[in-house]
């Protein structure tokens, strides 16, 4: 057992005060996004993380890290779509086995999707997340991104 190792709960615990932290003085939703991608992709080493917006019926393609990806998915398609059109989060245990899937890498093996909503029950986009490991994703990375973007984008 290697002792030093830190939990995934110990991360977000502490990773998520200083995310705060960082986007509490500034009120730009694009740049406060583009920092959020930043800190997590540096401490998790996810394959991508970012944000699709709901611009005209259709998610576009926002500030993300990681490689290249498709800029726009439809209401109903993919794993971000589906997430839209059903109002909830979606964890991916392998998305070679989800229907529909769009695979803008083929590295990505497992995912999660989180809607974000303002207080008034608009949608705003979704944040999405891939790791090339099988399974990766689970009931912590679901807690603490859905913390994560309901005190963030309000
Ligand atoms: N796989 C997603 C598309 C976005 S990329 O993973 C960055 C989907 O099926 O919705």
């Amino acid at each position: 057992i290697n002792v030093l190792s830190v939990s995934k709960q110990e991360k977000y615990e502490e990773l998520l005060p200083q995310i705060e932290a960082l986007v509490s003085h500034e009120t730009n939703l694009i740049a406060n996004m583009a920092n959020v991608c930043a800190a997590l992709k540096f401490n998790f080493n996810w394959l991508w993380v970012g944000f699709y917006l709901a611009i005209d019926e259709e998610l576009v393609l926002g500030p993300f890290q990681g490689p290249v990806a498709c800029t726009r998915i439809k209401k109903g398609q993919g794993v971000c779509g589906a997430s839209w059109q059903e109002n909830r989060s979606i964890v991916v245990a392998n998305v070679h086995e989800f229907p529909g899937h769009i695979a803008c890498s083929s590295l990505s093996n497992s995912e999660i999707v989180i809607p974000i909503y303002t207080n008034a029950k608009k949608f705003l986009g979704v944040l999405d997340v891939d790791s090339e490991e099988l399974n990766y994703f689970d009931q912590i990375d679901l807690k603490y991104l859905e913390l994560l973007v309901n005190k963030l984008f309000k």
